[in-house]
């Protein structure tokens, strides 16, 4: 028996819900059947561009109007807790948009609320949907270089991010909340859980409010050891936006992805490289395909935990330590010391 198509509404109509637009239009067994933003105008231009669907500008009257199996939440953090209460009080499962939430406290409702109401609860969470981050997973996961030990994750460019999203240049906590998360989801789902932390923040663009660059360090419970560095204001040719750099390092070998799409394996009996560029959606563009691919990854996943196959990746409850360690970084830096996590977290309560 095929399953039925999944009804979906996208709320936000902003800068990156295109992508969450054009992507679902991609993905097979999943619709949106309806567009809700706070701005009429934006929900009625956003809809006509995408061949017309159920506008609202109120997310419970939305619920209250369709039947939906989802809602792809796709606004600002401010906005994330009350619409993540909302759709899954109304008993409909729910993906966010990274940054879960600003603070742990709000994370930790939103999660509480999807967990009373049994609901599935995704994080849309990109980057480890990444065909090269995902290609290098897989390649840790066949046991290719043994047990962990080291390992870099790197996202370091110049592109001009403010252009779309204004916002990220007002933000007093800017580079660890908007691409730290992704780094620390990423080194969580290679190297396992974070024991302790330290990082060191820098704001280098005189536009910016907050930090535009920072590096951490961390002690994986397993004993590994990452380190995790992120600018927005680095000058390198070409320009790399919005690729990210792993370097693993096993006891049998390293995988390394590299700015250039190449994903090496290094092992005793030589070096394997493959292409892992992904392909540019016939709606998309370079070099945003990198992050566009992955967004039809991720939804293509969702689809599946919707039809029962598999569990979310990561869902809200995982994405709690990996904005614990995002939050935990900034009280690294403030305090010029390593922040214990389980007392960190423990703290929070
Ligand atoms: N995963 C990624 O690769 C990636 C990339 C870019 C942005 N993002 C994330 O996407 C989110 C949105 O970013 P953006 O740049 O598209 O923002 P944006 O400001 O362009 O759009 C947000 C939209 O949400 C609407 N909105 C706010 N509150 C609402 C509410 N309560 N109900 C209905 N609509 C509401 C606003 O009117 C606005 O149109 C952010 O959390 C950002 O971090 C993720």
């Amino acid at each position: 028996m095929t399953d039925k198509i999944k009804q979906g509404a996208l709320v936000g109509c902003g800068f990156f819900a295109r992508n969450h637009m054009h992507g679902w239009q991609d993905v097979p067994g999943a619709q949106i059947v309806a567009v809700c933003d706070l701005d009429q105008s934006k929900a009625e231009a956003f809809s006509r561009d995408f061949g017309g669907r159920r506008v609202f500008t109120d997310v419970q009257r939305m619920l209250s109007e369709m039947d939906l199996d989802f809602v792809d939440v796709a606004t600002t953090p401010p906005s994330h807790r009350p619409l993540v209460e909302c759709v899954a009080g109304s008993g409909v499962a729910v993906i966010c948009q990274k940054p879960i939430a600003d603070t742990y406290a709000d994370a930790k409702a939103m999660v509480a609320a999807a967990e009373t109401a049994e609901v599935p609860f995704f994080i849309h969470e990109n980057f480890r949907w990444q065909k090269g981050i995902m290609a290098a997973k897989a390649l840790i996961d066949q046991g290719q270089i043994g047990t962990l030990r080291f390992a870099r994750f790197s996202f370091r460019h110049g592109y001009d991010n403010y252009v779309n999203q204004p916002y990220l240049a007002e933000i007093q906590r800017f580079a660890l909340m908007d691409v730290g998360i992704h780094l620390y989801d990423v080194a969580r789902h290679v190297m396992g859980e974070v024991q302790h932390v330290s990082c060191e923040t820098q704001r280098r663009n005189p536009i910016v409010a907050g930090e535009d660059a920072f590096t951490s360090l961390l002690r994986h419970t397993n004993g590994g050891v990452s380190m995790v560095d992120c600018s927005f204001h680095s000058t390198i040719r070409p320009e790399p936006f919005p690729e990210s750099l792993l370097w693993i390092e096993g006891d049998t070998g390293t995988v390394e992805l590299r700015t250039d799409f190449t994903l090496t394996l290094h092992t005793e009996d030589g070096a394997e490289t493959q292409d892992v560029e992904a392909d540019v959606p016939r709606w998309g563009g370079r070099p945003w395909h990198v992050v566009q691919d992955s967004v039809i990854n991720f939804q293509a996943h969702v689809v599946d935990v919707l039809n029962g196959k598999t569990h979310p990746q990561p869902s809200g409850a995982d994405n709690l330590k990996t904005l614990a360690l995002a939050l935990a970084s900034y009280d690294a830096m403030q305090s010029a010391s390593v922040i214990d996590m389980k007392a960190w977290e423990a703290r929070q309560s």
